[in-house]
């Protein structure tokens, strides 16, 4: 039986109890980010789900009304939709759910902040590529054991320098330890990205 609710996803099995849960940028798809999830961490389970939004024909995990402009009402529901997804899958495929570790990038990272803020107690720790701030929560979770790092572009033409940093100051308010670092980038991945995100990563074992 498939994890209820159903999203398209890749899983792979990994060595060790840590497991990543990737989450694509619009326009992509579950495997996308597999090669990165593999170098950030050889040894950890890899789940990817397809966001089930289509813009386009492009997958996003929730609505937006513009560039920048999200959906509200839909990123709750869409945001609650992908929690109850990893609460099953880690039910499902018998994975650690305290060592869940969201890596996103561009929507995918946006989705990943809006579950900390909504729904704290699937993610341990999130990576956040190029991520914005999602919503503003009606009340302040706790982030007391959460770990984050926020990684930006310094001429992203989407993510401010300042957007960035309201959602690093978000997150802290709520107790997070939040680490925000700024690559010679737009709003694509680099190399550089990648390497700080291994470090980060291995330096929470
Ligand atoms: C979003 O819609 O989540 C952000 O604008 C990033 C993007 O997908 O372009």
């Amino acid at each position: 039986m498939r994890p209820q609710p159903d999203f398209i996803h890749e899983f792979a099995r990994g060595k060790s109890e840590r497991t990543l849960l990737l989450l694509h940028g619009t326009g992509g798809n579950e495997r996308d980010l597999i090669p990165i999830g593999r170098e950030l961490d050889p040894d950890a389970s890899l789940l990817s789900p397809r966001g089930r939004v289509l813009e386009n024909g492009m997958p996003r995990f929730f609505r937006r009304l513009a560039e920048g402009v999200f959906d509200l009402d839909d990123l709750k529901k869409r945001t609650n939709e992908l929690a109850d997804f990893v609460t099953s899958a880690a039910q499902h495929y018998k994975i650690e759910s305290k060592r869940i570790v969201a890596v996103g990038y561009s929507n995918g990272a946006n989705i990943a902040a809006s579950m900390l803020l909504l729904r704290p107690e699937i993610l341990s720790a999130a990576i956040l590529f190029r991520a914005m701030v999602p919503l503003i929560p009606e009340t302040t979770p706790d982030l007391s054991a959460a770990r984050v790092l926020i990684s930006e572009g310094d001429h992203d033409p989407i993510v401010s320098a300042a957007e960035a940093g309201r959602l690093a100051g978000l997150l802290r308010s709520a107790g997070a330890d939040v680490t925000i670092r700024f690559y010679q980038s737009g709003h694509e991945l680099t190399p550089d990205d990648v390497d700080l995100a291994r470090e980060w990563l291995n330096d929470l074992k």
